[in-house]
């Protein structure tokens, strides 16, 4: 790999024990994965922030990496939390959980990394622009800046992230580079697709088509008239987490769809496609739901707004989680939606989400319109899933 001289410094140790550490880090990927440079990047998202899922060890090598000196050189901030830093007591989060989780938090800070945990930093405030290299790691944002922003990102792990927030450069390999971003199949939509959980089961449709592929080809989708942003990112985690697809294109809607060569495969997706793709995220058992959960990714904050209308004067009937990211639970404090939200007896949760909270064990079946939250909610804390449209998850709540 060729290094500039700054780089060739960073490694040598002369800007301290982190960034040593970091740039030790982004060479050895980088030879790993053939790139020929390291690149500047604009924005950093860093993945590996539950303690749930770190433990000691992870908290530890975090501290270290504190006390070696790093410091974050361009905007980074983080994935989801185990627990909402300010309010975990109302999730019902052990004390001892809540306190590692808040060491792990400081050791971010003192990096200078903005503690904002979420897997929307699009909807607050760490947006790239088009062409720009950035080093995210969580998989549904990493493919909706690649995807919808066009950004150029590679799917990050948590010390690769950390390694690139503390010296402002990543690998140039993978979907940084114009080849690797070329679609290498067409997907046909002959229906109608509108609402967060359709997008979310087309996701999963063509993730696990994708993920059978050789050669795992990026796709072309046509057909699709309007995609709204909250429906986008519901897809991007759904394509994410059924296909690891880091990137795709929709005629009409992503930036890059017209910049690119129509590929020679095919596949379709019609009406009976897409119900096989539901119906496999609902569990047919006869058990109640006792877990609700809405906001895998973040709501946004229209979201927040609609859920207000659909719980206005109302009390939910079951445990009720909302989950996003900190500065739009700010905007919907001040708008009013939050104390509606709340008088109805649902919780919002910010800085985490119902798969990074160690709850398993806690519910047995959840309603979602997320089928991301399907997947891990079954794989981590084998829930049974009921998977609707999110008026209807509302309505499950309030059942
Ligand atoms: Fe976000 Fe957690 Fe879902 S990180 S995409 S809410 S699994």
């Amino acid at each position: 790999m060729i290094l500039t001289d700054e780089q060739r410094r960073m490694l040598a140790g002369d800007f301290g024990r982190s960034v040593k550490k970091s740039m030790e880090i982004l060479t050895a990927l980088g030879k790993i994965y053939d790139a020929e440079r390291l690149v500047p990047v604009s924005s950093v998202q860093i993945a590996g922030v539950s303690y749930d899922n770190l433990g000691e060890a992870g908290l530890g090598w975090l501290a270290e990496m504190a006390a070696g000196g790093g410091r974050a050189r361009v905007y980074a901030t983080l994935n989801p939390a185990g627990m909402d830093i300010d309010n975990w007591q109302a999730m019902g989060i052990p004390p001892e959980f809540a306190s590692q989780q808040q060491r792990v938090i400081a050791s971010f800070g003192q990096m200078g990394v903005v503690t904002t945990c979420t897997c929307t930093p699009y909807l607050a405030g760490n947006v790239p622009h088009f062409g720009e290299h950035i080093a995210w790691a969580e998989s549904s944002a990493v493919c909706f800046a690649n995807s919808v922003l066009g950004a150029r990102s590679n799917r990050e792990g948590g010390p690769s992230a950390l390694a690139s927030a503390l010296t402002g450069f990543t690998p140039e390999y993978g979907l940084h580079l114009d080849k690797n971003r070329q679609p290498g199949v067409l997907v046909d939509l002959t229906c109608k697709i509108e609402g967060t959980a359709s997008f979310g089961a087309l996701g999963k449709w063509i993730g696990e088509q994708i993920e059978k592929m050789p050669g795992k080809p990026i796709p072309l989708l046509r057909g699709i008239e309007r995609a709204s942003l909250e429906e986008l990112k519901s897809f991007c985690a759904s394509v994410a987490t059924y296909g690891g697809l880091g990137l795709f294109h929709i005629e009409g809607i992503t930036p890059e769809a017209g910049l690119v060569a129509l590929p020679d495969l095919h596949l379709h997706v019609d009406q009976q496609v897409l119900q096989s793709a539901w119906d496999s995220m609902v569990d047919e058992g006869g058990e109640e739901v006792d877990f609700v959960s809405l906001g895998c990714p973040h709501l946004s904050l229209p979201e927040l707004a609609h859920l207000a209308d659909l719980l206005a004067g109302k009390k939910v009937r079951k445990a009720f989680w909302i989950t996003t990211a900190r500065p739009t639970k700010q905007m919907a404090d001040r708008m009013g939606y939050t104390r509606v939200i709340e008088e109805s007896g649902a919780v919002i949760a910010a800085d985490t989400c119902c798969v990074v909270a160690p709850i398993r064990g806690r519910f047995k079946v959840m309603a979602t319109d997320s089928a991301k939250a399907c997947y891990y909610a079954y794989a981590k804390n084998k829930f049974k899933t009921r998977f609707f449209e999110f008026d209807q998850v509302v309505a499950e709540a309030l059942r």
